[in-house]
């Protein structure tokens, strides 16, 4: 039996809401079909956007959305997308897919999904193939209240007043599909283009997200953070609040990119090798954090996860530059542990967004025309919720086992534990044992008697379960009945499951 001490007198770090955040590129079904589908589309909508998805995002409390991307964003001119939908430019989207773009959701049409969804804004410039003036231009275009080109041309285009931009990445991915830059190459132009984000609304400042590495690339952290520490040591934060990291989970290979393994069909071996491939981003945010430390010890920086989720290949049948995959039981653990890892590290990362919201890679929602459906993972979301803007608890799991064998060996239970600001405590576990239920005996260290369970959800399921438009209930959340509170708490974890509990004086 393993024991969970929650020591609910040593408060931790605030877990930003942020950490629950999501990702939506022009690619594939994503934003057109899966988000946006028009105002004259027969799926019901409010100026375009897709109600039942909105809603369904409302209720899971997303709190981020970055746009436009992706590779797609270093790609993007944004001017593309304004003004009257008729004249919009239509342009092949040449990385994924190979399909037109007509550009009828754009820079007005991104903000009207955000303030439906209530969530904040991350806008990806374009730094790879732009310019310093169009990225300038647009920060003015989108948050600059009084006479200029660009705030002029805004309300020609029928918006008065500036939009809030909450996050402004400054490149995607630049070692890669954003300019195949070196690392201190990319730092001298993030050193020049962010100069030119300015703040029009001093009391809303643009938060800047430098690009950060690509998995476990420590020399592009170490050698990106160099030259930009370099230039202003003082004032380092404010230069750079953010610096992304972008980890994918492949399944069954590491580098072979035509075959990462099925998203339903796979082994119990593939089932462990997964989790435990996923449970690399907390060496991850340890290693690339310890960098971080050394230039910004205080922490100011977030370390944003803005790309995170398994990487299947696609559904048989589909386009593969639309990435479009399922979702299963497998997914609900890695989003489980993954957030949970995340929590825990709440003092570095301040943002993560899973990729991507709708119809690509790790998805909460798929659609198919009228129809959608909620993935396991958006279950999973949605029981973690209550720890957005809690405060994390210290918490120590004794006598954890082991599941998975050989290199595949990794923790039975990942859990994280926080407490909002009206006292209540949120506890989320995952026990990645495909066979073995666990006996929990959970002990908080202050009030222990005082504490009663206020809310119990559980999803499980077999590994490979998932939701599908003919039967889209296989995998829901249910009311967890499976503990006993009659001296002090203990639950049952089943085997291949997330849990949640809520515990109120
Ligand atoms: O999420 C799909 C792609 O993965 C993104 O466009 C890119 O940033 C990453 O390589």
């Amino acid at each position: 039996m393993a024991k969970l001490i929650i020591n609910n007198e040593n408060k931790k770090s605030k877990i930003a809401p942020e950490i629950y955040g999501h990702f939506s590129e022009h690619l594939g079904r994503c934003i057109y079909e899966g988000l946006y589908v028009g105002e004259n589309s027969d799926i019901p909508n409010v100026n375009g956007m897709r109600s039942d998805v909105v809603e369904a995002l409302k209720e899971m409390k997303i709190p981020v959305l970055r746009w436009p991307g992706g590779c797609f964003a270093d790609e993007y001119h944004w001017m593309d997308g304004i003004g009257p939908k008729n004249k919009r430019k239509k342009m092949i989207n040449t990385h994924w897919g190979g399909v037109v773009e007509d550009n009828s959701f754009g820079t007005h049409e991104f903000f009207e999904l955000t303030k439906q969804l209530g969530c904040k804004t991350y806008v990806n410039a374009n730094l790879g193939s732009g310019t310093v003036r169009e990225m300038s231009e647009w920060v003015e275009y989108m948050t600059f209240n009084g006479v200029s080109p660009m705030a002029d041309l805004r309300k020609e285009n029928g918006h008065e007043e500036p939009w809030k931009v909450d996050y402004l990445g400054v490149g995607n991915e630049n070692w890669g599909c954003g300019g195949n830059m070196r690392p201190t190459f990319y730092a001298d132009e993030y050193r020049r283009y962010q100069t030119y984000v300015r703040n029009y609304d001093a009391s809303k400042p643009i938060q800047k997200i430098c690009c950060g590495p690509n998995s476990d690339d420590y020399n592009w952290t170490k050698n990106v953070l160099e030259t930009c520490f370099d230039h202003t040591p003082a004032h380092f934060h404010g230069f750079m609040d953010g610096f992304s990291l972008h980890y994918y989970t492949l399944p069954e290979t590491v580098d072979d990119w035509n075959f990462k393994g099925s998203a339903t069909e796979f082994t119990e071996d593939i089932f462990y090798q997964t989790l435990k491939r996923s449970l690399f981003m907390d060496e991850l945010i340890r290693k690339h954090g310890a960098i971080m430390d050394q230039y910004d010890p205080d922490k100011k920086i977030g370390l944003m996860v803005d790309e995170w989720g398994i990487w299947t290949d696609v559904e048989p049948g589909t386009n593969p530059g639309f990435l479009y995959q399922q979702n299963t039981m497998r997914d609900a653990l890695v989003a489980g542990m993954n957030l949970n890892i995340f929590n825990k590290h709440s003092d570095r990362v301040k943002m993560a967004c899973i990729a991507q919201l709708v119809n690509v890679l790790q998805s909460v929602i798929l659609t198919d025309g009228e129809k959608m459906i909620k993935t396991p993972t958006y279950y999973v979301f949605k029981m973690f919720r209550h720890h957005q803007g809690a405060t994390l608890l210290d918490s120590t799991l004794c006598n954890n086992s082991n599941v998975g064998a050989g290199q595949n060996e990794l923790p039975k239970i990942i859990e994280s534990v926080s407490e909002n600001e009206n006292g209540e405590i949120t506890i989320t576990l995952t026990n990645n044992s495909l066979e073995a239920a666990e006996d929990v005996e959970i002990a908080l260290v202050k009030d222990a008697d005082k504490f009663k369970v206020s809310e119990a959800i559980v999803l499980k399921g077999r590994m490979a379960d998932h939701n599908t438009f003919d039967d889209p209930e296989v995998v829901k959340e249910e009311s967890f009945k499976d503990y006993r509170e009659d001296n002090g708490l203990m639950c049952t974890i089943p085997a291949c499951s997330v849990l949640m509990l809520r515990l109120k004086k």
